[in-house]
């Protein structure tokens, strides 16, 4: 089988990290890169591949299979569009958009021209998370009641030298809290309501330093989620899930998952049930499923091959993380009316 022909858009921390993965698969190689930085022009040099400074001349020249669009934010739909005009599939890192009105844009374009549109939501396909979903999905923790979960841990002062993070945009809930949106929306269903309250005193920056959600899903369960990027603590998917070699790994737990026959803690995957008279009184029995560690990022590219090829859907489709979006929007919107906010079908 001809190794399909794979361009990356934007070649900065994430964008290397997908061009070292392409170019280690044996489904695919890496047809080019874009990025107008002068150290990407060497970066590409170095590996002997071919290098343009713009998205679209490259796409035009190299009419690559699929292209995975790295860049800013802003530019993710611009980029996006320019591919999908051109029939190209695109795996678009998140968010899909920096609004919900840009992502509608982008999704129905896709879905009228046919042209396939993934989401960098890449934590669905760790395994860990995959296991914890066909475990509540095949009701072993009975009824969902409640999940908890902890998004916490301290950013250096330095990562605020840099002027957008300290703005609107820049703070945890949206560049870490719609991970953990995406999660439970992945684990536990569809977001129908939410409430919320953010606070910017630790560092009085104008943007959130920590913030708290309520939230209500469409089947019944409850949740919250408790965030902060100025907390000096080992609670997040970051820093206990393993899956980021910048950061030591704490074995602690950042989802707790309860139910009406058991509960579930993630990603330790340690589990609990009474497996005889039931009550707060007798002893739980404790167990742990067992999970194959892999890469989400291999995993991903691995999907997207097989979409470009026609033999499998998107695990994360545009329309999918148009929703885990509208849901962190939501966060803001809640914090500052102080309301109830619904969403979608909510
Ligand atoms: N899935 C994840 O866990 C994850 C992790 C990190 C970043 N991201 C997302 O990936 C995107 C990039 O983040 P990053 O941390 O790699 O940023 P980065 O700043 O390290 O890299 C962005 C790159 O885009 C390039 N660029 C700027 N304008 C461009 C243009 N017009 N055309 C082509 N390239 C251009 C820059 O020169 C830079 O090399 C963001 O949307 C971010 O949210 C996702």
């Amino acid at each position: 089988m001809a190794r399909l022909r794979i361009a990356v858009a934007g070649a900065g921390l994430i964008g290397r990290a997908h061009v070292e993965r392409i170019a280690a698969s044996a489904e695919c190689q890496v047809a080019a890169i874009a990025d107008p930085a002068a150290a990407v022009a060497d970066y590409a040099a170095g590996l002997d591949l071919p290098h343009y400074a713009g998205v679209e001349p490259m796409l035009d020249a190299v009419r690559p299979d699929g292209v995975v669009v790295a860049t800013p934010n802003v530019l993710h739909v611009p980029q996006a569009l320019a591919a999908i005009s051109r029939g190209i599939p695109v795996l678009v890192e998140k968010p899909i958009a920096d609004t919900v009105a840009e992502a509608e844009r982008l999704v129905a374009a896709a879905e009228r021209a046919g042209v396939p549109l993934l989401v960098g939501h890449h934590r669905r396909h760790n395994p860990i998370l995959a296991a914890a979903r066909a475990a509540l999905r095949e009701g072993r923790l009975g009824r969902l009641a409640t999940v908890t979960a902890l998004v916490q841990f301290l950013k250096p002062d330095p990562y605020f030298d840099t002027a957008w993070r300290r703005e609107p945009g820049g703070g945890p809930v949206l560049i870490n809290l719609i991970h953990a949106i995406d999660d439970l929306r992945f684990l536990v269903g569809e977001i129908a309501a939410l409430q919320a309250f953010a606070s910017n005193a630790l560092r009085g920056f104008p943007v959130e330093d920590s913030a708290v959600v309520n939230l209500r899903f469409a089947n019944g369960a409850l949740g919250t989620i408790t965030s902060s990027d100025s907390a000096a603590a080992p609670w997040s998917w970051e820093l206990t899930s393993g899956e980021y070699a910048a950061y030591p790994q704490s074995r602690e737990d950042c989802y707790l998952v309860a139910g009406t026959e058991g509960a579930l803690a993630i990603p330790s995957l340690r589990t609990w049930r009474y497996d005889g008279e039931r009550g707060w009184n007798r002893p739980l029995a404790t167990g742990r499923l067992e999970v194959a560690p892999a890469d989400p990022l291999v995993r991903q590219l691995a999907n997207f091959c097989a979409v470009i090829r026609g033999e499998a859907a998107p695990v994360v489709p545009g329309r999918d993380a148009m929703r885990t979006l509208a849901a962190t929007v939501a966060i803001h919107e809640a914090a500052r009316s102080g309301g109830v906010i619904r969403l979608e079908g909510g």
